[in-house]
């Protein structure tokens, strides 16, 4: 049976926890209860100034106690200023040339910026797009910048509804259109009003375009049909003013499943952007020093966490989100300086609360799709223990199977586990099988497969499956050696 796909509501974020906040009311009561003896007047101030510490001194102290004077250079969601951006110039340099034809009245080209995650491509096209705003501004006219990220989307009509919220939200109109029981179609016609109405010109930025992949599984993906609309509805006169899309996705291949139609009118020019090695890491965190006091950092302390984000794939926002979390440890135990050893420790809490949370959130479907991939890695015999993804959806069928559980398409397995690829949880590759024998994806986890499984099992249904270590390893290898025998 196929069951209803899940929305992926339960997905978990890693906000940061909200600061605590000092309750006035309390302090003041404190404050009363330590005077004592002092004279307070009818506001409860004491008449001298008393030997009781302000709210104001006592947040100044704590002020005073941090590693950090501007923690917020290191929150990965800061919008950074362009002297701090580093290592991208042709990256930077090719978005630009794009992009500069919108300035002089004439159409730009479509791009595709790919990359892995934590490259810069959010940072460089938000970058440039943010001077554009400005330039247009600057001669009364408006550049629309229409910026969604279609991980959390699931069909196309959602995504289409996503456009439109945006926009309205960015002109501060009526979205003017019900997010159901209204065709695709109307949708369209409500974004295109809306564009026409308060745009000069725009840009559609598709985050994670990839992940948009639609319900139904022998369709053309939902991106392909998105793609196809929305860069041809300058053609068909349904935008006005000049349309340019830029999607980003993590994905290499990402053009191969794109339906000829839609290959044709999108026509991108790419943009790729490598990993960072460490030299350039070292120099994205040492352009962000000062989020630091002068002296708070001991000298080790840039090289270590480079290097450490550099094993991880090269990852800009894991090098950013070390370097504060060593700094969050470095204020909790009051030390005053980021050691070494905070880096380290640190590292090794991101790792922990990574897969633990992110397991807590997933929804069930999730959960059972993660596992059967685990359960695959763990119980290979081969000496690479990397997944194809054929034999991980024949894994997941047999464990939705033994739990009686709904059973979604290998479509819905394969966004899920590569969802899972966006926290780096998961590696995730193209393969072929040579000719005539088509694609698949690969899966490799980038930690310990057991933990991971372990941490489900806690949580889950799957129990009695996984104390039966052996019948796993039996169901497991014949069905990598049924996959290679093919
Ligand atoms: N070249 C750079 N210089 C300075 N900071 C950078 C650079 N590249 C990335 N960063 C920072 O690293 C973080 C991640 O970058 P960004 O969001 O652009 O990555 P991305 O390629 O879009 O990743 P994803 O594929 O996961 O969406 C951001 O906080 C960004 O400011
Ligand atoms: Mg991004």
């Amino acid at each position: 049976m196929t069951g209803s796909e899940e929305d992926g509501t339960g997905q978990s974020t890693f906000d940061e926890g909200v600061r605590s906040r000092v309750d006035e009311t309390q302090s003041e009561a404190a404050r009363n209860a330590v005077a004592g003896e002092t004279d307070t007047d009818a506001d409860g101030e004491t008449a001298e100034g008393g030997t009781q510490r302000s709210i104001r001194d006592m947040l100044d102290d704590e002020g005073e106690a941090s590693v950090f004077i501007n923690r917020d250079l290191v929150e990965p969601d800061t919008i950074i200023d362009e002297e701090r951006i580093v290592g991208r110039d042709d990256q930077l340099e090719s978005v630009v040339s794009f992009l500069r034809p919108t300035l002089q009245g004439n159409r730009p080209p479509n791009m595709l910026l790919y990359g892995p995650a934590g490259t810069g491509k959010s940072l460089i096209i938000g970058a440039v797009t943010q001077q554009i705003i400005e330039l247009y501004q600057s001669k009364g006219e408006r550049f629309g910048v229409v910026d969604v990220n279609c991980q959390p989307i699931n069909t196309l009509d959602q995504a289409v509804y996503e456009l439109v919220q945006t926009v309205a939200t960015d002109v501060d109109a009526r979205v003017g259109v019900p997010e159901t029981g209204v065709s695709t179609k109307c949708k369209y016609r409500r974004l295109y009003e809306l564009i026409n109405e308060h745009y000069d010109s725009v840009i559609f930025i598709l985050d994670e375009i990839d992940l948009l992949v639609g319900r139904r599984a022998n369709d053309e993906p939902a991106y392909s049909k998105l793609l196809y609309q929305l860069s041809r509805a300058s053609n068909t006169n349904d935008i006005e003013g000049r349309v340019s899309v830029a999607a980003l996705t993590n994905d290499p291949k990402f053009m191969e499943d794109i339906d000829g139609r839609a290959e044709s009118s999108f026509n991108p020019r790419d943009v790729y952007f490598p990993d960072y090695d460490a030299t350039q890491l070292r120099e994205i965190l040492e352009n962000r020093r000062d989020a630091f006091r002068r002296d708070a950092l001991e000298d080790d302390v840039i090289p270590l966490v480079a290097a450490f984000a550099a094993q991880s794939h090269g990852d800009a926002r894991k090098a950013i989100d070390l370097f504060r979390g060593a700094g969050d440890l470095a204020d909790d135990r009051r030390d005053g300086r980021v050691t070494e050893d905070h880096v380290r420790e640190s590292q090794e809490e991101i790792d922990k609360d990574r897969s633990l949370k992110l397991v807590e959130g997933l929804t069930t479907q999730k959960k059972i799709s993660l596992y059967a991939t685990a359960v695959v890695a763990c119980h290979s015999n081969r000496s690479r223990s990397s997944v194809p993804s054929p034999v991980g959806f024949k894994v997941y069928q047999w464990v939705t199977d033994q739990l009686d559980a709904d059973q979604m398409t290998r479509e819905t397995y394969v966004k899920y586990v590569k969802e899972l690829s966006t926290y780096g949880l998961i590696s995730t590759s193209r393969k072929s099988r040579g000719r005539g024998g088509g694609m698949y994806m690969e899966f490799t986890f980038t930690g310990d497969p057991e933990a991971m499984m372990d941490r489900i099992v806690d949580d889950t249904r799957l129990e009695a499956i996984a104390s039966q270590d052996e019948l796993l390893r039996t169901v497991v290898n014949s069905q990598l050696k049924e996959f290679h025998d093919q």
